[in-house]
């Protein structure tokens, strides 16, 4: 019997895995013998080979050209560098678009794409599904006995939305699936409204461009068809590849932050998690969000390893700013991945390009050479993380959970609402910024997600709850679970329809009180908030709420709940704010506006105390500190993100992985800024 994908996967790639993706056929060969010197002294182990290599592969339809891969495979091998192979539909050869145009994308708008680019093929295309998987076939049978052959890299960031009439019907016979009547279709999307009522299958369409405003519920049933429709097309090539090589584990590379595809959905189908990650330098934040990406990679993985499949050495080159990292700021964020519980570091990619579209993004070996800071920081890495192998494997001991939801997230950005420029992310990055500075540890999860093990959820902006995931909210609370939901909660169910019952219908129960008004704020407008007096979750004097709130305020009328804060002035002057209710034996505390970031930092601070969270361990402002279990063992990471130096008083006993010292209780633990230390505690040696 071949072993497990996972065995294998942990037998074959133990430690930190460390590489990234290798693209050999934009190079002569006599540059891959150098590759390979500087592989081994970078330590990689890892390399995603052939991501975009179809058009050399297969050069026209059935004409395949293995030759070139059989030698970078062997030279990889014989140097004990492994492959992450990738199968290489991302990017459909030319001749194929030639051949089958009906193989092309088409854009909403109706524009079919052409060739210069990738990522232009149509999903439901059967000679695009055929030729790709005839592809991987070829691979699985040449490759799948191949010494260096790790693990598949099944395309590339799945992601493509076609309306081509192939797709039209696809999202048909889906809805048929889905719904299985048109009337049901009709009450589910609401379609009484401005008379859009199906009389005939034949008339429901994909949402391609209409008049004026769109149907909130047929965008939503899209956006979920586009997930699914990509997550079937992977699992076709999947299963093909599990048929020739059963003990090869598979995968494909996530995307941070990417609306366009519900990755909770696709986790299940993968053997590992993989996420390309791409921290903005020019924005501070953007490393507190990567943090978020990590709890929220690590709890999909549901056990199963995780690894930052792509990130940048340096600059990337699509934004309209490309920032380089500054000295340590890759070695920092590589930790920062590790400590939240990633298994492997990878790059995009290994060579800086010559030529194309992205020769100014960086990479482990930039244009500069050896010469280069960004290579000597590699370098440097690699050494270091070879000497780390005992980290490989995570599991989470969070006690806090924050809700991050894709289909919330269509939703709650989608038409006609009170305020119309919400921006999800930016709303659940505020929240998760307040527990961040915490040090507590988060996972990030669904309402739908098992929440037994949490003693306090986050809930911001969950507009859409289905009426199981407004029973897990009620059983949270009333079982002793502390909830923290953010104003525009339980408002619609999961056809986008209002929850009825007032607002918010699907949590007035828990809140303790109810919404007479919406009352968005205009543009820039602001609103004073001030601690209610006799309130008694934000104990002592309370500052920080100085920058009073914005965006929003609900006009609330207390049911059962004690009032934390009230407006201090508008129409609304004297009103609550924020609501503390106790239904149970929980509590639940609602924010009925957009707190400025130090008031919510106030409240995410003393729900999480009244919960009993402790960080890990104390640290200065700007230290991030994380837990990481392993076996039996309990490592603490310090990541100084402070930007000047910082001292932190050691409560733990152990060795420093990084500096191999022992340190003891008491000791003052000095971090560089942009340091990190890793202490395995405890008192083993
Ligand atoms: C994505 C792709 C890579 C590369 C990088 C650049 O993550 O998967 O091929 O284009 O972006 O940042
Ligand atoms: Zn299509």
């Amino acid at each position: 019997m071949s072993p497990k994908p996972l065995e294998s996967f942990r037998q074959r790639l133990p430690g930190i895995i460390y590489g990234g993706d290798y693209n050999p056929e934009q190079w002569p060969r006599s540059t891959w013998q150098d590759d390979i010197r500087l592989m081994r002294e970078a330590n990689v182990t890892l390399v995603s080979l052939g991501v975009f290599s179809w058009s050399l592969l297969e050069p026209a339809d059935g004409d395949f050209n293995f030759g070139w891969l059989d030698e970078v495979m062997d030279l990889l091998g014989e140097n004990g560098i492994l492959v992450n192979l990738a199968t290489p539909n991302a990017s459909p050869p030319p001749w194929l678009a030639t051949d089958f145009p009906e193989a092309l994308m088409v854009e909403r708008d109706g524009t079919r794409v052409g060739v210069g680019s990738r990522g232009h093929f149509c999903p439901s295309s059967p000679v695009y599904r055929d030729r790709s998987q005839r592809m991987a076939r070829q691979l699985a049978q040449r490759y799948g006995a191949h010494p260096a052959l790790a693990m598949w890299h099944i395309g590339n960031e799945y992601h493509a939305q076609c309306f081509c009439d192939l797709c039209d019907d696809g999202f048909r016979t889906w809805l048929q699936g889905k719904h299985g009547s048109l009337d049901e279709l009709n009450t589910r999307w609401g379609t009484t409204l401005w008379g859009q009522v199906y009389s005939d299958w034949n008339q429901v369409h994909l949402p391609r461009p209409v008049r004026g405003w769109v149907n909130p519920a047929r965008e939503l049933d899209f956006a979920r068809f586009a997930t699914d429709i990509q997550v079937d097309l992977y699992r076709q090539e999947r299963d093909l590849l599990k048929s020739i090589t059963p003990g090869i584990p598979a995968t494909t590379n996530f995307v941070q932050f990417f609306r366009v595809q519900d990755y909770r959905r696709w986790a299940p189908e993968t053997d590992v998690i993989a996420l390309d990650i791409y921290p903005d330098p020019a924005k501070p934040a953007s490393l507190v969000e990567a943090a978020m990406q990590y709890d929220l990679m690590r709890h999909l993985g549901d056990g199963k390893p995780w690894m930052m499949m792509e990130q940048a050495a340096g600059a990337v080159s699509q934004w309209k700013v490309n920032l380089p990292k500054q000295p340590g700021m890759m070695r920092l964020g590589s930790y920062q991945a590790i400590a939240r519980g990633a298994d492997a570091v990878m790059f995009f990619q290994w060579r800086a390009s010559r030529f194309g579209q992205e020769k100014f993004h960086s990479a482990m070996l930039p244009h500069g050479g050896e010469a280069s800071r960004t290579w000597q920081e590699v370098r440097q890495l690699g050494k270091e993380l070879a000497a780390l192998a005992e980290l490989a494997g995570s599991r989470s001991a969070a006690e806090v959970a924050i809700v991050w939801d894709w289909e919330n997230w269509w939703a709650v950005e989608g038409a006609a609402h009170p305020l119309n420029n919400y921006n999800y992310r930016e709303v659940v990055a505020g929240h998760y910024q307040s527990l961040w500075r915490t040090n507590a540890a988060v996972d990030v999860v669904t309402l739908s997600s098992d929440l037994s093990r949490y003693k306090v959820l986050v809930i911001p902006n969950q507009y859409l709850m289905s009426p199981t995931q407004q029973l897990a909210v009620e059983s949270f609370v009333e079982g002793g679970g502390h909830a923290l939901v953010s104003y525009f909660s339980g408002i619609v169910d999961q056809d986008d329809q209002i929850i009825e019952n007032g607002y918010p219908g699907g949590l007035r129960g828990v809140i303790g009180g109810h919404i007479r008004d919406f009352s968005p704020l205009a543009p820039g407008a602001t609103v004073g908030i001030t601690p209610a007096s006799g309130q008694t979750l934000l104990s002592g004097t309370v500052q920080g709420f100085d920058d009073g709130a914005s965006r929003w305020q609900d006009d609330l009328a207390v049911e059962g709940a004690d009032v934390v804060a009230v407006y201090t002035d508008g129409y609304l002057a004297g009103r609550p704010a924020i609501l503390d209710h106790r239904p149970g034996t929980g509590r639940a505390v609602y924010l009925g506006t957009h707190l400025a970031q130090e008031a919510l930092d106030r409240v995410v601070e003393a729900v999480l105390n009244d919960a009993g969270i402790r960080p890990p361990h104390a640290a200065p402002e700007g230290v991030e500190v994380t837990e990481r279990f392993t076996g039996s063992r309990r490592y603490l990471f310090f990541l100084n993100h402070s930007g000047s130096a910082a001292v932190v008083d050691l409560e733990v006993s152990g060795l420093e992985l990084l500096a191999g010292r022992q340190v003891a209780v008491g000791e003052s633990l000095k971090l560089e800024p942009v340091g990190v230390a890793v202490i395995r505690a405890g008192t083993e040696g």
